[in-house]
C-alpha cells in the first residue's frame, strides 16, 4: 500500500459542517451531541441484528431490549416490518435521549416485489430500468419501516467461481460505476427524507470482488493501480451519487484489512473524496481482525477500527464493549468518537426521525404500498431486458405458430424458490411465475408439457427414460437447467462452474432424441457448459429473473419481448482460464493464430478466448454499422472529438442494440488493457430504420491512474472501437492526443 501521507484523523473532524451538509442539521446535530455521555456516544455506534441472522451467530447478546432502552444501540439491523419497527423504536424512546434507531436491511433485488438478481439486472444495461427497480424497492421498504439498504453492491467481480458477483454489476468498471449510480439514485432519489426513500450503502469497500481464488472472505493482493483504476471507481461514483453510507469488506487489501485500513477509509473516502456518511464494518469485520491475526484481542480490533475510519460496528460487540474504556485510557480521541456520531446522529436528523421516529412506521402506507398492482409490472419490464440470447440457430427462436407440442425438461422448468435468486427479504412463491407457467399462459393453442428428468444436484438419473420419450411427441424441446438459489450469494464459493448434478448428462440424452432444444440456463453467476453451447440450438442465459421470471422468458420465447440483454460478464471455456475478463492484456507474444501458440502467451490445452465474451448478447433482428467520422483526428488536452456512425436494424423485427464504445491507449506508461468500455447506448430501431449515434469523446475518456496514482490521459494514439460486444468490433479509428 502506497505510504500516502494522510490528513491526521483530526483534521476530518473539525469539519463539522461538511461541504454539502445542511448547516442547520449540522447545529442540531451538536446540540444533542453535547447532551451525550460517553457510553451513549459509543451506544450509537453498535448496531445489533434481530432475530434472523445474516452472518455467524453473536451469542454474547444478553438483553437487546435491555440494551436499547439503556441507549446502547443506535441501529437495527434485519428487523422489517410496521409492527416490529414501531416495537423496538418505543423501547429506543424510552432511553434518557431518546436518540432514535435507523432500521437497516439487506433489501438487494427488492422488498416485497422480487426483481432480477442485480448481476441480470446489470444485463440490461438499462440505467433507467435498473433504477426504477430500485425505487420500487426503496418505496416498499420506506413503508415497512426501512431506514437504510444495505445495497448497492458495487465490487467488481471478475471471478465467477466467487458466488458474490451475483451481487453486483458485473467486471467492468465504467458499466459498474453508471449502474452504482443508478442504483444509490433509485435508494435514495434525489434527496433522502421522503417516506418513498431509503439511505443506500455502497459496498464492500473494498476490492472484495478480487478475493484470491475467488474463495469468499480471503484475502486481496493488487497494486495500488489496480485498486484505482479498476476497483475504486463504482465506490466513487456512489459518493458522487450521494450515497448516505459505505460498509467496509471482509478481505484484506495487501496485508491490511478493510476494516482497519485508513488509507481507504480515511484517506480515500473522507479525506479525498470528502464523503460525509458513515462507514458500518460488515457482520463482525471488527472482531474478524482478529483470527485475521491483525488484532491482538477485541479491544485491540476496536482501537484500530475507530483510528481507520470504522464508525458502526455491526454485530461483534467490539465497539460496545470497548470504546469507553479506550477512550478513559487516553487511547482513542473523544474527537473520533464525536466525529463517528455525528454522521450517525447527522442521517437519522436527515431522514426525519428526531421529528417523527414512527415516519416510516405507518401501518396505512404499508398496507397501501404492498398492494400497489403496478409494481410488478416494472419487475416483468427489467426481467424481460435482463434475458440475453446466446444462440440461435436457423432463427428457431422466436417460436412460430407452427410449434404445436412443446415439451419443457429440467429441475428449473417449474421452479419457483430458485427464481428469486438469493438475497431476499421473504420468499412467497405464491407469487412467483415459473418458466412452465409462463408457458402455459403464453402459448395460445399449443400444447404444453412437462418432465423433470433430473435433480437440480445429485446422481438419480432414472428419470431419464420418460424425458427422452416425451421427446419424440414433441416439435422443440425447452430445457430448464442451472443452479440452484443457494448456490450463489455470500459464502457459495464453487470450484466448479458446471451445471449440479447430472443436468449434462439429461441434457444429453435429450439432445440425442434428435429434436430442436431451446436451452434455458438460470443461476446467478457465469457457469461453464461448453456441450449445451455447441449443441443447443437456441440458448437463453435467464439468471434468476426473480417473481416475473416465467413471464419475462416465455414473452422471449415468442418473441413479445425481443431480447436485448448484453453479458456484464465473461464467461469461461474453462475454470483454468480464470480470472478471465475481457480486459486482457496483448502482453509481448500475443497469439495471432490459436494454430500457433508456441512461445506464445497461451494454454496448450484450451483457448485463450472465453466461451461468450463481455457484451455480448443476440437479438431476433440485426444491426448494421456504418460510417464511422470523428469530427478531429486528434485533440488537445482540452479538447473533445465527436464520434459517430450510422446504426442500422437490418432485421425483420424491432429490437434494441447496445452500441459499446471501447478505447486502446495504443502506448501508455502503464501498459494499458487491449481494450476498455468508455460508453455505450441502448438504442430501440424499427425494422429497417437507421439513427446516426454520437459518442463524445474528451480526456476523462482516455485518462486512466498511472503508477503514481494521478489520474492522466498522456499523449499519443489510441484506438477507438465500436462494436456490439467486445469480440465483436465492427467499426475501429485512430485519434491522436496532442
Ligand atoms: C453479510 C454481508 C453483507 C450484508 C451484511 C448484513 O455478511 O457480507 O453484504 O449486508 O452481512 O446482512
Amino acid at each position: 500500500m502506497k505510504k500516502l501521507l494522510y490528513l491526521p484523523a483530526l483534521f476530518i473532524l473539525f469539519q463539522h459542517t461538511a461541504s454539502g451538509q445542511d448547516s442547520k442539521i449540522a447545529v442540531r446535530v451538536d446540540s444533542v451531541l453535547k447532551l451525550m455521555t460517553l457510553q451513549e456516544k459509543v451506544g450509537q455506534l453498535n448496531q445489533y441484528s434481530g432475530r434472523v441472522v445474516t452472518g455467524p451467530v453473536n451469542d454474547q447478546k444478553t438483553n437487546m431490549l435491555n440494551d436499547i432502552q439503556q441507549g446502547n444501540v443506535g441501529s437495527m439491523l434485519n428487523v422489517k416490518g410496521v409492527k416490529d419497527t414501531r416495537e423496538i423504536q418505543a423501547v429506543a424512546l424510552k432511553s434518557r435521549l431518546k436518540i432514535p434507531l435507523l432500521f437497516s436491511l439487506d433489501v438487494i433485488h427488492g422488498y416485497k416485489t422480487v426483481f432480477p438478481v442485480p448481476l441480470a439486472e446489470a444485463a440490461s444495461w438499462d440505467l433507467d430500468a435498473i433504477r426504477a427497480s430500485a425505487h420500487v424497492a426503496a418505496r416498499e421498504s420506506a413503508a415497512s419501516g426501512i431506514h437504510w439498504t444495505f445495497a448497492p453492491m458495487v465490487d467488481v467481480g471478475r471471478d465467477p467461481r466467487w458466488g458474490r458477483v451475483m451481487e453486483g454489476a458485473g467486471e467492468d468498471t465504467y458499466l459498474g460505476s453508471l449502474i452504482a449510480a443508478a442504483r444509490v439514485k433509485g435508494f435514495q432519489g434525489d434527496h433522502l427524507g421522503g417516506t418513498d426513500a431509503i439511505m443506500a450503502c455502497a459496498k464492500h469497500f473494498a476490492a472484495y470482488g478480487a478475493a484470491i481464488a475467488g474463495r469468499d472472505y480471503n484475502a486481496v493482493d493488487l497494486s495500488d493501480q489496480q485498486l484505482w483504476q479498476t476497483y475504486l471507481p463504482p465506490f466513487k461514483a456512489a459518493v458522487d451519487a450521494g450515497v448516505a453510507t459505505f460498509m467496509n469488506s471482509f478481505n484484506t487489501i495487501n496485508g491490511v484489512p478493510a476494516t482497519g485500513n485508513s488509507y481507504l477509509q480515511r484517506t480515500i473516502l473522507k479525506g479525498k473524496w470528502n464523503f460525509n456518511g458513515f462507514v458500518v464494518s460488515d457482520w463482525g469485520s471488527i472482531g474478524e481482525m482478529v483470527p485475521w491475526g491483525f488484532a491482538t484481542d477485541l479491544k485491540d480490533a476496536s482501537l484500530k477500527a475507530i483510528t481507520a475510519g470504522s464508525d458502526m460496528d455491526m454485530e461483534s460487540l467490539a465497539y460496545k464493549n470497548n470504546l469507553v474504556q479506550l477512550v478513559k485510557e487516553g487511547q482513542v480521541k473523544i474527537e473520533l468518537i464525536d466525529d463517528a456520531v455525528r454522521r450517525i446522529l447527522y442521517q437519522k436528523f436527515l431522514l426525519g426521525l428526531f421529528d417523527d421516529p414512527y415516519k416510516f412506521s405507518d401501518a396505512g402506507r404499508e398496507k397501501k404500498v404492498m398492494n400497489d398492482k403496478t409494481s410488478y409490472l416494472v419487475a416483468r419490464d427489467i426481467a424481460q431486458k435482463s434475458i440475453v440470447l446466446l444462440k440461435n440457430t436457423k432463427e428457431l427462436l422466436p417460436l412460430q405458430k407452427a410449434v404445436k407440442n412443446i415439451v419443457v425438461i429440467g429441475p428449473l422448468a417449474k421452479a419457483k424458490r430458485d427464481l428469486e435468486g438469493g438475497w431476499i427479504v421473504e420468499s412467497d412463491t405464491t407469487k412467483v411465475i415459473s418458466l412452465y407457467e409462463g408457458l402455459l399462459a403464453r402459448a395460445g393453442k399449443a400444447n404444453i408439457s412437462f418432465i423433470k428428468g433430473c435433480d437440480i444436484s445429485g446422481t438419480d438419473q432414472s428419470g431419464f427414460p420418460a424425458a427422452v420419450a416425451a421427446v419424440q411427441q414433441a416439435d422443440v424441446v425447452i430445457m430448464a437447467l442451472g443452479e440452484s438459489f443457494e448456490m450463489t450469494g455470500e459464502a457459495t464459493s464453487r470450484a466448479d462452474l458446471s451445471l449440479p448434478g447430472v443436468q449434462m448428462e439429461l441434457f444429453k440424452a435429450v439432445k440425442a432424441a434428435g429434436k430442436p432444444v431451446v436451452s434455458v440456463l438460470m443461476a446467478g453467476r457465469p457457469m461453464i457448459f461448453n456441450e449445451i453451447a455447441e449443441q443447443s440450438d437456441a440458448i437463453l442465459y435467464a439468471w434468476y429473473l426473480g417473481e416475473q421470471g416465467g413471464t419475462a422468458i416465455a414473452n422471449v420465447l415468442y418473441g413479445d419481448y425481443n431480447p436485448s440483454g448484453k453479458l456484464p460478464s465473461t464467461f469461461p471455456r474453462s475454470v483454468g482460464q480464470i480470472p478471465l475478463s475481457y480486459q486482457v492484456y496483448n502482453t509481448g507474444r500475443p497469439v495471432k493464430n490459436p494454430k500457433d501458440i508456441k512461445y506464445k502467451s497461451a494454454y496448450i490445452d484450451e483457448l485463450n478466448s472465453p466461451r461468450y465474451a463481455f457484451g455480448y448478447g443476440l437479438s431476433y433482428t440485426s444491426f448494421s454499422y456504418t460510417g464511422l467520422t470523428l469530427s478531429a483526428p486528434d485533440m488537445t488536452q482540452d479538447g473533445k472529438v465527436q464520434l459517430s456512425f450510422t446504426l442500422k436494424n437490418t432485421g425483420k423485427y424491432a429490437g434494441a442494440e447496445v452500441v459499446q464504445l471501447y478505447l486502446r491507449d495504443l502506448v501508455s506508461t502503464v501498459v494499458r488493457p487491449l481494450k476498455e468500455l468508455k460508453d455505450f447506448q441502448k438504442v430501440m430501431l424499427k425494422a429497417g430504420e437507421s439513427k446516426v449515434i454520437t459518442f463524445s469523446i474528451s480526456k476523462e475518456k482516455l485518462a486512466y491512474y498511472n503508477h503514481d496514482l494521478n489520474f492522466v490521459a498522456e499523449p499519443g494514439f489510441f484506438s477507438l472501437m465500436v462494436g456490439s460486444a467486445s469480440d465483436d468490433i465492427r467499426l475501429e479509428a485512430k485519434l491522436e492526443l496532442k
